[in-house]
């Protein structure tokens, strides 16, 4: 199914704007968006970072240069893309943030990728990762599932993996969109997992923002 950005923007777009406030991103800011398919939260970043700012988007799919060099162009934003596997990033120059969003559900090993972005942030760096619990979502009470991801319960294991790469825990929290009826969840919804809940109650998959530190 094609990546629907829009939809995601829109119901997990206050996790978001969380967790770039509580970070105060600032003008000149360099950052790492990885696994970041559309680019939406690459241009998000480079809107904040500003034009003295430097936004690298990694994605291991070469489809999402094009979609993320589309998005950066129609929000006059500075992306720089690069094909990598998150597995290996490597760097033109260290950063001041390394953000993932849905990524370490679908990687082979999300431990691996949490190095890598310790090693691609500055010394007094930020890492800022937001992964779902899966199966915390509900419709009508009934727990989601998404067995086609490899870790689908990966938010929940956040605190853990961040102590294991030897990083500092700043903070960690989680946020869920709920709705019912027509509306951005549902669709969403209906977008994942192809289940139409009719006028059950919804709640999508909580997402855990975790904020790290070297
Ligand atoms: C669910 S999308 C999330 C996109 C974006 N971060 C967001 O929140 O809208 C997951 C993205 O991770 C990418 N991806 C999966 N495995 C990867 C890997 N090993 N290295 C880099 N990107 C990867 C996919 O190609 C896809 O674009």
């Amino acid at each position: 199914m094609p990546l629907n950005l829009q939809l995601r923007n829109d119901v997990y777009r206050r996790p978001l704007e969380t967790a770039l406030d509580r970070l105060g991103i600032k003008p000149g800011f360099t950052c790492v968006d990885v696994g970041a398919g559309g680019g939406d939260v690459s241009v998000a970043l480079a809107k904040l970072a500003g034009k003295n700012g430097r936004v690298y988007a990694v994605d291991i799919d070469p489809q999402s240069r094009d979609l993320t060099a589309e998005a950066a162009a129609t929000a006059h934003a500075q992306v720089l893309t690069l094909t990598q596997n998150a597995e290996e990033l490597t760097l033109p120059e260290k950063v001041d943030l390394a953000f993932c969003r849905f990524l370490l559900l679908h990687v082979h090993s999300p431990i691996t990728v949490i190095k890598k972005m310790k090693e691609a942030i500055k010394p007094d760096g930020w890492i800022v990762i937001q992964e779902p619990v899966t199966t915390a979502g509900r419709i009508n009470l009934k727990p989601l599932s998404m067995p086609d991801a490899k870790h689908q319960d990966i938010g929940a294991l956040l605190p853990k993996l961040i102590l294991e790469a030897n990083l500092k825990l700043i903070d960690v929290w989680a946020e869920a969109p709920v709705g019912i009826k027509d509306g951005p969840v549902v669709d969403y919804l209906h977008y994942l997992t192809e289940v139409d809940p009719g006028t059950e109650p919804v709640i999508l998959p909580p997402l855990v923002t975790a904020i790290a530190q070297k």
